[in-house]
């Protein structure tokens, strides 16, 4: 994750879009990112995480990343990277 932090800050990459933010690995890493000013839009279904593990700062679109219809809230928004952390423990 510091490694993730420091290219992210060397590329000048703003806007993350991290799948999974209500999940273990990826509420921490949403977190981090939100600690240091980057944008953070997250998208989660809930099917194994807590609505309440994602910080406060982060955008939350809630559903499953292989909706089309999801992905379509995406169509407006611009992402310097993507980390897909959203998946089956
Ligand atoms: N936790 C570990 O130690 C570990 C180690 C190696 C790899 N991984 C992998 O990392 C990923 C995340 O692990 P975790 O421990 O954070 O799991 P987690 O279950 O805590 O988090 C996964 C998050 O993804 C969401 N999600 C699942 N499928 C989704 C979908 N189709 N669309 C949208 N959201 C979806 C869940 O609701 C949950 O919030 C998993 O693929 C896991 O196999 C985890």
């Amino acid at each position: 994750m510091t490694q993730c932090l420091y290219i992210f800050k060397k590329l000048n990459l703003v806007n993350i879009l991290v799948t999974g933010a209500a999940g273990f690995i990826g509420s921490v890493l949403a977190s981090n990112l939100s600690r240091d000013n980057y944008d953070v839009v997250t998208i989660d279904n809930l099917s194994t995480g807590y609505e309440e593990n994602i910080p406060s700062s982060v955008e939350f679109i809630r559903g499953d990343c292989h909706d089309p219809a999801i992905i379509a809230k995406l169509r407006n928004k611009r992402f310097d990277a993507i980390i897909h952390i959203a998946g089956q423990s």
